[in-house]
């Protein structure tokens, strides 16, 4: 049997450039420098070193498994150091996203978003690698539901006979932390029914029905309930395999051809548009936004990295760049108003508590 890789794509925020808006460059090349380090040294098989808005991308190839302990370590040590250089600098928020003081065992739930997975490579091996910025992980329940079950995206899942039998969708519950598992095109209307609530339930995986095979990952951590009071939006990645028997590369970009409404932007408390860009693009600056998503695709080559290609560096992405634009303006209309900010639960930072308090004795009732 051939040997198993394992793709692990771990971010976070460490420290913004001007404010929230990019990444300082030295962070940057820390980051490649301990990741070639440890490439040098056979931990890792490979690695790309990304950014989008102010989120440090850690994509990885090796052999160890999910959720390993040298590879987690690894990754908080990029950050440790990143944040270190962050703090020097005075860059805003230096380290905002690393909760604990030290590593112990996993970086799951101690700040940093993780999407992992474990595959024998088949005899070509296109992945894409979505991050985005400014939004949380529920971001990625529409465009993985029209991938992987609306064949009105996927010709695939109507003409592919591998993909005929259709998905298995891994669904979090992040407010009650457990997850179920469901199944189309048979129960397509359940699972709509928890992932259309985007804030609570969360696609973590995706798998293939007829054979097991896993085909997508996504990161679910979501660090206002990992850390019971605002310390950022946990802006998701996710992980995509494609072609023979998996969407194919412009099946799994096409539902980004529409700038779905997602919940973060400014101060991680409002609805806006997901906007797909090329790499050099990924500034939210208006409002600190709007959410930005790219999208890193590599050919895997027995570990190798082969990319990555800037998949929605294409002209013809340029409408829906002009759409969002014209859906964020439509939407900052409104101010401090529903649906632009969001509902009180779900807002990141509020002052309401405050504010009830010094009202209590003006309000009588009716
Ligand atoms: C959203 C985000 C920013 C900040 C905003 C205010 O995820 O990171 O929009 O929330 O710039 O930041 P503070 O409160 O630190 O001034
Ligand atoms: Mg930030
Ligand atoms: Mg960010």
């Amino acid at each position: 049997m051939a040997e198993k890789i394992t793709l692990s794509v771990i971010k976070a925020d460490i420290g913004g450039f001007v404010g929230h808006t990019n990444i300082h460059p030295d962070i940057l090349h820390a980051a490649k420098d301990k990741l070639h380090n440890a490439k040098e040294q056979g931990i890792i098989k490979d690695f790309h070193v990304l950014r989008c808005g102010d989120d440090l991308e850690l994509i990885m190839t090796h052999t160890k498994g999910c959720d390993n302990e040298e590879i987690h370590e690894l990754a908080w040590n990029v950050f440790s150091v990143g944040t270190e250089i962050a703090k020097e600098l005075k860059l805003y928020g230096a380290g905002q996203d690393l909760l604990k003081d030290a590593f112990s065992g996993n970086v799951k739930g101690m700040g940093p978003g993780v999407a992992e997975m474990e595959f024998e490579e088949r005899k070509s091996e296109p992945v894409l690698v979505f991050m985005a910025d400014k939004t949380s992980p529920g971001a990625w329940n529409l465009p993985l539901y029209r991938m992987f079950a609306d064949p009105f995206n996927t010709a695939g899942l109507v003409i592919d006979p591998k993909m005929i039998d259709g998905y298995r969708f891994r669904v979090v519950d992040v407010k009650d932390g457990r997850a179920a598992t469901i199944e189309t095109p048979e129960e397509t209307y359940k699972l709509l029914a928890l992932i259309g609530s985007t804030s609570r339930y969360m696609i973590s995986a995706v798998y293939r029905k007829s054979d097991g095979e896993i085909a997508a990952v996504a990161s679910t951590q979501k660090l206002s309930f990992i850390a019971g009071k605002y310390v950022g939006k946990d802006d998701p990645v996710m992980v995509v395999r494609c072609q023979s028997g998996f969407p194919a590369v412009g099946e799994a970009l096409e539902p980004f051809a529409f700038p779905h409404l997602v919940e973060g932007w400014m101060r991680g408390s409002h609805v806006g548009p997901m906007m797909p860009v090329p790499f050099y693009e990924a500034n939210p600056s208006r409002f600190d936004g709007p959410p930005r998503v790219i999208c890193a695709g590599f050919q895997l080559a027995q570990g190798r990295l082969i990319g990555p290609h800037d998949m929605f560096d294409d002209p013809s992405f340029d409408g829906t760049r002009r759409l969002a634009d014209k859906v964020g303006e439509y939407m900052r209309r409104h101010g401090p108003f529903q649906p632009h900010r969001l509902p009180d639960e779900e807002m990141e930072y509020t002052t309401l508590p405050e504010v009830m308090k010094s009202l209590e004795d003006r309000f009588e009732k009716i």
